[in-house]
């Protein structure tokens, strides 16, 4: 069996008294998707978090990449974080360098890397090609909408090709269309580069697109791989988390079919579409 990306063993955690995280364990194997689901304060971010090791757990352990990160050195943590590629709650762009420097960043950061300006430079251009942004090297953050903005902090995480990508909460405050561009994204993403992906979210239909949905590169557009009413899967694991414990663990059917009140406020049922509406188009603007 192939060695997890990222392994979460009997993990706990507590600020002064208040205990936020007890006893989570689940492991990421290598192209696994995991959703994370919970109410605001359950532990989702702290758990990205401890992924690269922003913070450190108090019990338990946390292998990322093959290494116990649980007590390693900053230093050694260092060239672990540059194989993960993170887009924060609030995307966290600098707002005084250009999209172009932004996206860059992460690979002018990175200590052992032997990149040169031009090939840094491309790369962040194909970065943002991917993102359908290719034209905004030069612009502010200020000057991108919410939507774009938030397509630039995906660019920003991918830019180094990381092995694992983590998400928190990348469709909070969008409009639906724009949230669905940025899932499509991400689903291109976990296509095309094979990343495996931890994803944080209040919107169901965001762990229902991970579950079900593949990029189809010549048409350039997201594609259902099940008909209505069947589970692609496709790799996907659900995981809701309560007042730092982590409650359901398993496939979108297993959580449909869940009756834990708490489990149940976190699934949307979507209605079938109408016959002809079956293939939920991209839509990813110019
Ligand atoms: N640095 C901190 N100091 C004290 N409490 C914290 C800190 N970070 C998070 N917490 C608490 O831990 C709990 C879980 O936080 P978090 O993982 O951010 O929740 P969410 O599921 O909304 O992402 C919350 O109660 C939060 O207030
Ligand atoms: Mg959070």
């Amino acid at each position: 069996m192939a060695e997890p990306i990222l392994e979460y063993s009997n993990v706990g955690l507590s600020f002064d008294d208040k205990r936020v995280l007890s006893g989570v364990s689940f492991s990421v194997l290598p192209g696994d998707t995991y959703i994370l689901l919970g109410a605001a304060g359950s532990g989702k971010t702290l758990l990205l978090k401890l992924a690269i090791s922003l913070l450190q757990c108090d019990e338990g352990s946390i292998r990322l990449l093959g290494r116990d990160i649980t007590r390693l050195r900053e230093s050694e943590m260092f060239d672990l974080r540059a194989e993960v590629g993170i887009l924060f709650q609030e995307g966290g762009l600098f707002d005084s360098l250009t999209i172009a420097e932004n996206v860059g960043y992460p690979l002018r950061n990175q200590k052992n890397s032997n990149t040169n300006e031009d090939q840094i430079e491309a790369r962040v251009k194909a970065s943002l090609d991917f993102v359908e942004l290719g034209h905004t090297l030069d612009k502010f953050p200020s000057e991108l909408s919410g939507g774009m903005r938030r397509r630039v902090g995906i660019a920003r995480a991918s830019v180094t090709n990381p092995k694992l990508s983590l998400y928190d909460s990348p469709t909070a405050g969008l409009d639906p269309i724009t949230a669905h561009t940025i899932m499509s994204l991400i689903v291109k993403e976990r296509e095309i580069r094979h990343t495996t992906t931890v994803l944080v979210t209040h919107r169901y239909q965001d762990g229902a697109m991970m579950a079900n949905y593949r990029w189809d590169k010549n048409r350039n557009t997201v594609y259902r791989a099940a008909p209505w009413g069947e589970y692609a899967n496709l790799r996907t694991t659900f995981l809701v988390m309560n007042e730092g414990r982590n409650v359901f663990r398993g496939t979108q059917q297993e959580l449909e079919a869940c009756r834990d009140p708490y489990v149940s406020q976190f699934v949307l049922r979507q209605p079938a579409p109408k016959p002809g509406a079956e293939l939920y188009q991209g839509y990813l603007p110019a």
